[in-house]
């Protein structure tokens, strides 16, 4: 079957087909300077404001699904198959507001205004998807929106108003749902699409058997899952990311399988899905994950994306580590498996070879007797990248501690386990004398570095509290006495 060279996706209710689309063209150029819906406004280009948020649906399985994502770093060749949906698409007629623009307009959340059209789409998600959120669900849907105006007060007060005011069931994203995954389901013909502007190729494979073989013809692919970190190197660093193959449009690496040992991620699962697979195994891990960036950031990017940039500061791979996941890379047809430990050799170098892709992640279930805890430090509490990140997997039978494995992140060049500190307390005591000793190894582990995030004896010494920290919290045989994460 010949390759389909253009990509088609919905605007609201406009039919779109590009023949010629760049690797680094974003949705947010496409809205503004193409098709000047200028509602959706440009504040970071980086994916940290929430000022260009929009929803994105597609059909997962079948299944309509639309998610926020930010608009400046969501590559336009990724829509193929999408509904996008603007700001402008929520007022009605006669430019009637949405319920969540008069819940602003009530509440006083909207000041200098810049902020405000992110902010609707966000709480339009929410409202859409959780009619009736906590206050803690409205902050949590909202930690990827910064306001320099209002303080958010008037913004939370419009969310929690906004949960009175009109019905989901009658807003027209539902209404249209059924014509809309027919038009969707229309638009997705199995076919290997690549796009071209120039010299620049975008390739969305017709599957992950066709990935495969689109990654050995064309090695030295920059392969985009989310976007959430390549998306920056397009806006920030200017970079030249053609040839690029994409593979968040495949069902099958977002599939999380669980059996009696594992849970098995494919590489695309967003955080946002990897989250309930985890947390209903790993309890401890609920209010970690909802310290990862925010609601735009986690529906977009994907645990596959975390582990294969090998960033030291990443933080699901020190929680991987500890818990003593594996990964499958791909080549071809050839599939290798290691310990995801083994995968981070040095600073920007990982055990991947060219061609290769991961494909899946898999984490072992629970055991007995096994004390857990993950731990975020960073600057701010919400949407901000980690300083130091610790995760604790340690097992205690009889008073003894029988198995320690302890992973830490913006502790050295690569991801790391503690290697000192663990054999400090295999076979100990369970004490706080324990801990302690363990706790004074790290400085045998790890050489950290200063810089704007935080110095290296900060580092060190954060590392060193958060024994104590595991200690307070899980001294009562796991009783645990939950601090925040
Ligand atoms: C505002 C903001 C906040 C953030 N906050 C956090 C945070 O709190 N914690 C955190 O850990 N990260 C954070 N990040 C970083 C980012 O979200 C993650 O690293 C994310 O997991 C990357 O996934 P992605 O799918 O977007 O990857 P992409 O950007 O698509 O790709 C990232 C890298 O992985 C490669 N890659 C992707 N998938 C595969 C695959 N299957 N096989 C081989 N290579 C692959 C790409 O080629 C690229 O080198 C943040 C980013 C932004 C923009
Ligand atoms: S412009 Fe700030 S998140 Fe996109
Ligand atoms: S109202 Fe001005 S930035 Fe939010």
């Amino acid at each position: 079957m010949t390759a389909r060279s253009e990509i088609r996706f919905i605007l609201n209710d406009r039919d779109i087909t590009l023949d010629r689309v760049s690797a680094s063209d974003t949705l947010l150029d496409f809205l503004r300077i193409d098709r000047r819906l200028m509602g959706t406004k440009e504040g970071c280009a980086e994916g940290d404001c929430g000022a260009c948020t929009v929803l994105v649906g597609r059909l997962e399985h079948g299944v309509l699904r639309y998610i926020p994502v930010n608009a400046c770093i969501r590559l336009t060749a990724s829509l193929d198959g999408c509904h996008v949906v603007s700001v402008e698409y929520l007022s009605g007629e006669n430019g009637k507001l949405h319920p969540v623009q008069q819940a602003m307009v009530d509440h006083h959340g909207s000041q200098c205004g810049f902020c405000t059209p992110g902010f609707v789409m966000s709480m339009y998600a929410l409202w859409m998807e959780n009619p009736a959120p906590t206050e803690t669900e409205i902050e949590s849907a909202l930690q990827g929106n910064l306001c320099r105006c209002t303080g958010y007060e008037p913004i939370i007060k419009a969310a929690k108003a906004a949960t009175g005011m009109g019905s989901p069931a009658n807003d027209a994203l539902t209404l249209e749902r059924d014509a809309m995954t027919e038009k969707l389901g229309a638009l997705q013909d199995g076919r290997r699409v690549v796009v071209s502007s120039g010299n620049s190729r975008c390739i969305l494979p017709a599957s992950v058997d066709d990935m495969a073989d689109v990654l050995v013809e064309t090695p030295d692919a920059t392969i985009v899952a989310g976007a959430t970190d390549v998306g920056l190197w397009v806006t920030k660093f200017l970079k030249d990311i053609s040839p690029v193959v994409f593979l968040g449009h495949l069902d099958e690496l977002r599939e999380i399988t669980v059996t009696n040992e594992a849970i098995r991620m494919g590489a695309g699962v967003s955080y946002t899905d990897s989250r309930a697979a985890m947390v209903a195994d790993y309890p401890h891990l609920g209010p970690f994950w909802d310290r990862i960036a925010g609601w735009q950031i986690r529906s977009m990017g994907t645990i596959g994306g975390n582990v294969a940039n090998g960033s030291p500061i990443g933080d699901t791979p020190p929680v991987l580590i500890a818990l003593g996941a594996t990964i499958t890379l791909r080549k071809g047809a050839v599939r290798r498996e290691m310990p995801i430990a083994d995968f981070f050799v040095d600073y920007g170098k990982q055990d991947r070879a060219p061609g290769e892709f991961l494909e899946s992640i898999s984490v072992p279930r629970p055991t007995t007797g096994a004390l857990h805890a993950a731990y975020k430090i960073s600057k701010r509490r919400d949407e901000d990248i980690s300083s130091v990140c610790a995760a604790f997997n340690i097992t205690v039978k009889s008073g003894k501690i029988t198995t320690a494995c302890i992973a830490f992140g913006g502790m050295a060049a690569t991801p790391k386990r503690a290697a000192h500190a663990e054999a400090a307390l295999v076979g100990a005591d369970w004490s706080e004398a324990t801990l302690l000793n363990a706790a004074a190894c790290l400085g045998d582990d790890f050489k950290p570095l200063t810089d704007w995030r935080a110095s290296a004896e900060y580092r060190l010494q954060v590392s060193k509290n958060l024994f104590r920290r595991f200690w307070l919290e899980h001294q009562n045989d796991g009783a645990v006495v939950r601090l925040s994460a």
